[in-house]
Parts: C-alpha cells; structure tokens; sequence
C-alpha cells in the first residue's frame, strides 16, 4: 500500500478509561477479527491480563480501514499499559507511531496518568486524537471534560470524538479522525533498511522474533540482517504482521509495524530499542534507542526447590527479551541459599514477573520483601549502594544514608485534601504545592521517599478518597534519612531474607507489628518459636509462636487410609510456597508482611 495511506497510532489513556474496549471495537470495526473470534479485550493475550483485566504487554495489530472518502488505509495500532509500572512500555510504543488517541473517561475527566502519558506523546512529536469515551454514563459530563483537557492540557477539542466504547457509538469517528489527523510515516522505502526492535519475544521453536517499526527501507525472507547494537548477523527466515493472529508476509516496507525470525537462539543478540539493518548495503547510523529505566524496587527471588536455580536463571534471561526493564543478578542469602536479586519497575511489576515466571516457566519461587536502593556513605568517605537491606554496613562504619526521593502527583476531588494530606504527612511525605484544577479538584504535589510510597500507598489512596484519587510520581533525588536496618531473628536466628531498612522514628512500631504478622504468618511447628526484632543487636520486639499441640493425623487413627493420604497431600501443596530456614518452615506471605504495615 501507497506509504500517505499508512497511519500509525497508539491508545494511550489512565488506567480504565477504555484504551483495550476501544481497540477491540476498532479491531470490529474494521473486520480484522472475525465475529466469532471475538472476545473482550482481545489485545492482552495473556491469560494474567485477562484475569487481571489489565493490559501489561504493548501488543501491535495491523488492519484495513475504509474510510468514508472512499480510500482504504493500512492502520498499525498498537495498545498499551495504563498503570504507572509499565510506563516504559508505552514509551517503546509511541517511538513506533506518529499519532496518539488519547482516551478520556467522560465521567472521571483528566487524571494523573492521562497527564504523564501526554507528556509522553508530546516528548516523541505524537499528533494527539482526543477521545471522549463512555459518554453512555449517566454520570458523563462530556461538555466539562473537554473543556478540563483545553485547560488543563491545551489540546482543542471541539470536533473530539464523543463515543462509548462499550455499544461502539460513534467508534468511526475515531477512525475518520485517525485519518485526518495522523500523518504517514515519514521514511523512504528505498533508502537503506533501519528497522527499531520494539519488542521481542522467545519461541522455543523459531528463536527470537523481534517485533520492529520499519522506519527506512524494506526487509525481506532471506535478506541478510544486521543488529546494529550486537554486530550479530542473521538470514531472515520468516516476517510477517500480527492482525493479532500471526500473518506471513514475503516483505515488510517502510512504515510497516511487524515481526521478523531468523533462528536466533542467543538471546543476547536482540536488545529492544536497536536497530536492525541490512547486513549488505547498512544504514550509516542506528536509530535513537530508548531511555534505559531503571528499577525502582528490587527482591530476592529464590527458588522452593534449589535444583531449579538454572532453571530460573534461563526464565529470567528470557522473560527480559520480553520485558526490557526487568534487571537481575546472581544473589546468595544464608536463609534461602542461592537466587536472583531482581529490579522492578514497581510492586505490580514484581508481582507479575513473578507470576509470570511460575505460570510459564513451571518454577515455585520465593520471593523477599522488597526494597528500593540506597545511598550508603561510609566514614571512609566512599559511597555504596544498596538494594539489600542484609548488605547494609555496620552503623560504625556508615556516616549516612540517602534514600530515593520522588515527586507525586495527586489528583483528588476537594472533599478529600485533607484525607490526602494527612495520609502523605504520615508517609514523610514534604508538602511542594497544591493547584486547582477546576471548581471540584485539586492537584497535591509532594515531595515523598519512594520507600514508602511502592509499598502500600497506593491502595491507601484509594481506600481514603473512595477511589477518586489518581497518582503519578517520578524520581526526584536522593536525601538524607535517618534509617536503620531491622533484622527479624526466628528462633534465636537472623533471617537475613527477613530484614528490613526503616526510619528510626518508625523502628518499634513497625518491630512491633512485623513480630505481630509473622506469628500469624508462620505455622506452628512442635516447638516454640519466639519472633524478634532487633536493630544492632538489641531486641526491639517480641512474640512467641506457640507450639503444635495436636497431630494432623491423630484423628484419622484407625480410620479410611485414603482420608490419611488427603490430609497429607493436602499438608504438601500448604507446603508449596514454604521455605525450610534452619527449623523453621516460613511462608511466601511471611516475606511480604512488611508491605501491609502502616
Ligand atoms: P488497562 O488496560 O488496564 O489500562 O485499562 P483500559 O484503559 O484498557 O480499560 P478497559 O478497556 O479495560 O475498560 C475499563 C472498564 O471500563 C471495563 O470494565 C469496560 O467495560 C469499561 N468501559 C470501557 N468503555 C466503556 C464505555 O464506553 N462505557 C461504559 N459504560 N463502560 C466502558
């Protein structure tokens, strides 16, 4: 198809504005899914995102479109993530487009990610698509909200789309906005090859399939590439586009958003954001690649089942050519022998890697409370820095501690300022500045540490202003804190899996509910487990776990062996999740005590 007829666009919106409902409604629209393949949010195809029913993955589909002029357009659309952890990947989608629709709910108006993913659009020259969705609500204040996004973000909105999402109304106008708004791709198709890797994936039967946006030139089966970060050279075995089941093609041209293999079985010669290029006649120069992220919170995963480290160490190098932000390295804790200490772009993140790992890669894991990286400066002068709170130095040999700072965004109907700030106040958070937003809202900005921040404030948010709230943050600095490390000692010993940094303001509270959640965490065994806590060597906190007074199977004495045989599977698959640490037996959620502390 003629190049002008190409147009390629992102959805991009704050989370459940109706970005994956629109894209299944276009993807009808257009005739690229037959009806009764038909299934809602047919975009996250993983199994976690429909359960979840949130998008995780970008994913890039190719459609017709007929416009009412009569004129058929090749339409790229490529669906991303609305929550905060996965903002690196709506950034990797939009270097793929020319154009944005952004979405906003006619009953909730501009929120806090609405805002952070326009920046986004603006930052990579994006042409934005306003849409005003779910004006089916009896609560749509259409009318208000366009005028919230001319204010607030400048963008004109009177010939807005206003649709539902949900029966499809007015869902063309979208597409006849796409097309007079967007503007092709740019390149030229016989200049030499500059494909951006945006994406990739691991098939144990093809090797590597890069997802890329041809930016210049074409690639072709049995063209020889090259990728311009790792000099690797390959022979193009298959390429094709997704429309989302997979389509061959014999060549993908410049503007095209598609698919390439070519047998490569060493994971390290793909790097998402390089640029592939033809091996014979090469671009002079890659493309910009992408802003490398760094991980805000990291953990120690740890297999159940020691003889599975190689294991997990192959499922971690493949789930990052899926997932470029997740970071990991070899790590040892006397509690649970040998694993990975993991960075994560954020609890949702860690929490999906994880389950990511167990579902697709078949291995029980461990995973330790989480923790940000810190600024250690020791008295020697040097600065160290950690991101596991049992490597933290003696307090003899530390001067002080940094801990990472971020800037948040809050976005909160009047009633709830004051619910807000108190709740920031009591997460250390330092007050920046308030602006009014319209007649009903205000927007908070503070300066807070991300330690308390990843944890369990979020869900605070939600619960103190019913929902309304909206937040956004991005690292600011490091300052210093007064923090100190707390170990958790079980039976007399330190769990260095267990311990954490703390404020020292903060220490005997948190020693006090830590103690508190762990005895009702771990089991109990035949003996007794006193539970402590202790910063330097002194105990700050105490409990006891009391002992097993009965058998399990002392009421089936006698009784039907197959009631005997229930029991005890059902004791293993308790056990599943449980690590051995010297006698006693600690449960995953033990770990993660310290996420639902105040
Ligand atoms: P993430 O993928 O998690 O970022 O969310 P999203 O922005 O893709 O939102 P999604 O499409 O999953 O929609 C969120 C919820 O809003 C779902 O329950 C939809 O059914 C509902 N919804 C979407 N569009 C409309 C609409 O036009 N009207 C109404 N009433 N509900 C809608």
């Amino acid at each position: 198809m003629d190049q002008s007829h190409i147009r390629n666009f992102s959805i991009i919106a704050h989370i459940d504005h109706g970005k994956s409902t629109l894209a299944d409604r276009i993807l009808e629209l257009t005739d690229t899914v037959e009806k009764r393949e038909m299934k809602a949010q047919i975009l996250d195809s993983m199994d976690l995102e429909q359960e979840r029913g949130i998008t995780i993955k970008l994913n890039a589909v190719q459609l017709t479109y007929t416009a009412l002029n009569g004129e058929e357009y090749l339409f790229h659309l490529i669906d991303t993530p609305g929550h905060v952890d996965f903002s690196y990947e709506v950034s990797r989608s939009l270097a793929a487009c020319e154009g944005a629709v952004l979405v906003v709910d006619a009953a909730q108006g501009v929120e806090a990610q609405t805002l952070a993913n326009v920046y986004l659009a603006l930052d990579n020259d994006l042409e934005i698509v306003p849409v005003i969705n779910k004006i089916d609500l009896p609560s749509a204040q259409p009318d208000v909200v366009k005028k919230e996004i001319e204010d607030i973000i400048g963008l004109d909105c009177s010939n807005a789309p206003m649709i539902s999402a949900k029966s499809g109304l007015n869902v063309r106008d979208v597409l006849e906005a796409i097309v007079a708004m967007v503007p092709p791709p740019k390149g030229d198709v016989h200049a030499p090859l500059q494909a951006l890797v945006f994406d990739s994936l691991y098939d144990p039967y093809r090797g590597v399939i890069a997802f890329v946006s041809i930016k210049q030139g074409s690639v072709a089966v049995g063209d020889r590439i090259r990728f311009m970060a790792s000099h690797a050279e390959y022979e193009v075995l298959e390429v094709g586009i997704r429309n989302p089941k997979e389509v061959k093609k014999d060549v993908l041209r410049c503007g095209e958003v598609g698919w390439i293999t070519a047998a490569i079985k060493d994971i390290s010669d793909v790097h998402v954001g390089d640029t592939i290029t033809n091996a014979a006649s090469p671009a002079d120069q890659a493309l910009p690649g992408y802003r490398r992220m760094n991980p805000m919170v990291y953990c120690g995963l740890y297999p159940i089942d020691n003889a599975k480290y190689n294991d997990l160490r192959d499922a971690l190098e493949k789930l990052k050519l899926n997932d470029a932000s997740l970071q990991f390295e070899p790590e040892t804790s006397q509690a649970l022998g040998f694993g990975f200490r993991c960075g994560f772009l954020g609890l949702l993140h860690m929490d999906v890697i994880q389950e990511r790992i167990e579902r697709e890669y078949n291995i029980n894991l461990i995973a330790t409370s989480p923790s940000v990286i810190y600024h250690v400066y020791l008295t020697d002068g040097t600065m160290i820095q950690v991101d596991n709170p049992a490597f933290l130095p003696e307090p003899q040999k530390t001067d002080h501690i940094e801990e990472p700072y971020v800037r948040a965004q809050i976005m909160v109907p009047n009633d709830f300022v004051g619910a807000v700030m108190e709740l920031c106040q009591k997460k250390r958070g330092i007050y920046q500045d308030m602006q009014v937003i319209d007649d009903n809202r205000m927007n908070i900005l503070y300066e807070m540490p991300l330690g308390e921040i990843i944890f369990d404030f979020f869900d605070r948010l939600k619960s103190c202003t019913k929902g309304y709230a909206s937040l956004d943050y991005e690292l600011s600095e490091y300052k210093e804190s007064n923090l100190v490390k707390m170990d958790i000692l079980l039976n007399g010993e330190i769990v260095d899996a267990l311990s954490i940094i703390v404020h020292r303001d903060f220490a005997y509270h948190r020693g006090n509910q830590m103690t508190q959640k762990l005895k009702d965490l771990i089991p109990k065994h035949q003996f007794e487990i006193p539970v402590q806590a202790a910063i330097g060597g002194k105990i700050i906190a105490r409990t006891n776990i009391k002992s097993l007074r009965k058998n399990v199977l002392a009421k089936c004495y006698g009784g039907d062996i197959s009631r005997k045989k229930k029991l005890l599977e059902k004791q293993k698959e308790g056990k599943k999740r449980m690590k051995s640490v010297g006698s006693v037996e600690i449960p995953q959620e033990a770990f993660m005590a310290v996420l639902s502390m105040d």
